[in-house]
């Protein structure tokens, strides 16, 4: 997984590129190149490992200089993280350029093909052999045509792949071909855009050409753009997107980093998803094109995804089994892909994934289309391979979200949920309207209960200190709440690089207890919920052991809070299946406290990427 760009038209390419990368490097961040067709007709490329601010400091001393460029942000899967493996790769004559995302499957026999044929391969990398591929197809069949060189060295590809081409022979032109992998495309007055999502290309247009599987397209430097099919017919009526979201919502805003920004924006993403859904039929979903005896016909929901997309799954299937009285089964996508599923006629499946683009959830999800389940995905992404190839898509409308951390897709993701859970509880017949717009008030009260949870980050802050020198942490909630403290470890681990795991209270008697000792850091989610005494108990046992507990309680919860080292204070929450959604914002801004004090860069955490589009 990885982010590329290109540009072609009036303006230095160099300059849109790089900015390019910086707003995709959350795709990957382990390289970074570029190259660009100069004005005396050569490829001038600079590429070295390491982020997009080190080959930007590279470019200044370089200075790229030419009006069509490709430039590629790299998440290493084929061949080591190295100056050489980064991307553009060219072809023996240097004079043809390409960026990939994606996987060649068969690049060993490719390599091995063209190796033979005389090609001098550079690379450890998958990629290297599209460039040789275009290469022959440019010396033969289509010599003149960068479109039909591109599509001659598909048609010998297997795997996943947005790319994008250049040639010093055809200045002026990028071609570009996607399968598998998303590409967007702009045309302007100031000319033709390619980025791997609409971030990058928010601040130059309105609105975006979605290439699909299969297609190409040629962007000229006068900022036009053509799209062709697989045979290389014109697509007269490309698929377009308008992009909802303004430049600014991609950029830092005064914030530290984008985790603090994507933090604070969540009350506001959980009142745009709330906005006019309550209508006189229960809540108006839409987005999920079925009809009313359609959904009480759901017989059984399966909840697929991966991460912090999966947590969702875990809190929306308490809120389905409790509201809707369905049964529903919660998948790892990883896990579900190499099993059997029990599927229905009636079963509903909703993959949930921020991205859109996870590739072991679009995999379960095409499995279970497959099986004859509706498919329904809760997305961010506009777009997105999931919402494309989904038979509905509730997008939760979070805006870009660019700390590979997820925090505010969380949230937002655990309220669409909310809503299909009474969505599906009305049409169930298991509750009538007063009863669904009283969930839904009790919805319409969390941003503001985060906002005071916001608020009180000082408590974060304070409880930090005890994480600093810790080497491991455990985390510790009942019932739904469990979930909270599977996410908040989860959060701890990906920014602090701290160990932590998280277990349903209960269960620490069975086992996790043998890893206390003084001074073990524990987190205990305990609001004032039915569970309240029993997790109270646990946090005694914890205490008895010497550790050091940190709680997130209710206000005025002094028992809690006189067992502690430091309470992370929730105001009450008017539904208990409702807390962790509130509850986790304390867990967020501890983890990104622990990780600063730890000196860890929070939005862009070691070997992760903001979207797995690997198996
Ligand atoms: O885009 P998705 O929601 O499908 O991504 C799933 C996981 O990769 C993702 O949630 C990951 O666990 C996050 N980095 C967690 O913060």
């Amino acid at each position: 997984m990885c982010g590329i760009v290109g540009y072609t038209g009036r303006r230095q390419a160099a300059e849109f590129l790089l900015s390019g990368l910086a707003a995709l490097e959350y795709r990957g961040y382990d390289s970074a190149g570029i190259e660009v067709v100069s004005p005396s007709g050569n490829l001038h490329g600079v590429k070295c490992a390491g982020r997009v601010s080190v080959l930007a400091e590279r470019c200044r001393t370089a200075n790229p200089v030419g009006t069509t460029g490709i430039a590629h942000t790299r998440w290493a899967t084929h061949g080591a993280p190295t100056d050489r493996n980064a991307h553009p790769h060219l072809d023996c004559s240097g004079r043809i350029a390409i960026v990939h995302n994606g996987i060649i499957e068969n690049f060993q026999e490719l390599r091995a093909y063209l190796s033979r044929a005389g090609h001098k391969i550079a690379s450890d990398t998958d990629s290297e052999v599209i460039a040789h591929l275009v290469e022959d197809a440019w010396e033969g069949p289509a010599r003149g045509s960068l479109v039909d060189a591109l599509r001659n060295a598909c048609q010998r590809l297997e795997g996943s792949y947005a790319i994008a081409l250049e040639c010093a022979d055809a200045p002026g032109q990028i071609a570009v071909a996607r399968r598998g992998s998303p590409l967007v495309l702009a045309s302007t007055e100031d000319g033709a855009y390619a980025a791997s999502d609409v971030t990058p290309l928010a601040a130059v247009s309105s609105h975006v050409i979605q290439l699909e599987d299969d297609q190409f397209a040629l962007l000229r430097e006068d900022g036009s753009i053509s799209v062709f099919d697989s045979e290389g017919l014109l697509v007269e009526s490309p698929t377009r997107l308008d992009i909802d979201w303004d430049a600014s919502a991609a950029t830092l805003g005064g914030y530290a980093d984008f985790m603090a920004k994507e933090m604070a924006e969540q009350p506001e993403a959980i009142e745009r998803l709330l906005k006019d859904r309550l209508d006189e039929h229960g809540i108006r979903l839409d987005e999920l094109s079925m009809t009313g005896e359609e959904l009480a016909g759901i017989d059984r929901v399966y909840l697929v995804a991966c991460g912090t997309s999966y947590h969702v799954g875990l809190i929306a299937r308490e809120l389905i089994e409790q509201w809707a009285g369905i049964p529903v089964f919660c998948e790892y996508a990883s896990e579900l892909n190499y099993k059997e599923p029990l599927v229905t006629e009636h079963t509903l499946c909703v993959v949930i994934t921020q991205s859109g683009e996870t590739a072991d959830t679009l995999t379960a999800a095409r499995r279970m289309r497959a099986l004859g389940c509706r498919v329904f995905a809760v997305t961010n992404v506009l777009g997105s391979t999931a919402a494309r190839e989904s038979d509905g898509t509730l997008y939760v409308q979070a805006g870009p979200e660019i700390c590979v951390c997820s925090t505010k897709a969380y949230t937002a993701q655990m309220v669409a949920c909310a809503l299909l859970a009474l969505r599906l509880a009305f049409s169930a017949g298991k509750m009538g309207h007063a009863e669904v717009e009283r969930h839904f008030r009790n919805l319409e009260a969390l941003p503001d209960l985060i906002r005071e949870v916001l608020r009180r980050s000082w408590q974060g802050k304070r409880a930090a200190a005890l994480f600093r020198r810790a080497s491991s942490a455990l985390f510790l909630g009942r019932g739904v709440n469990s979930t909270t403290a599977y996410e908040g470890a989860l959060k701890l681990k990906e920014v602090s690089y701290l160990h932590a795991e998280a277990y349903p209270a209960g269960e620490m008697k069975h086992g996790p207890i043998a890893l206390l000792e003084p001074g073990f850091p524990v987190v205990a989610i305990v609001p004032a919920d039915h569970v309240h005494e029993k997790t109270l108990s646990n946090i005694q046992e914890v205490i008895a052991r010497g550790a050091s507990c940190v709680a997130v309680a209710t206000d005025g919860d002094e028992a809690v809070a006189s067992l502690c080292e430091h309470t992370l204070w929730i105001p009450p929450v008017p539904e208990e299946m409702l807390v962790p959604i509130v509850a986790i914002v304390h867990l967020q801004l501890l983890a990104r406290y622990v990780a600063r004090a730890r000196g860890c860069d929070v939005d862009k955490p070691r070997n992760l990427a903001k979207s797995v589009t690997v198996e």
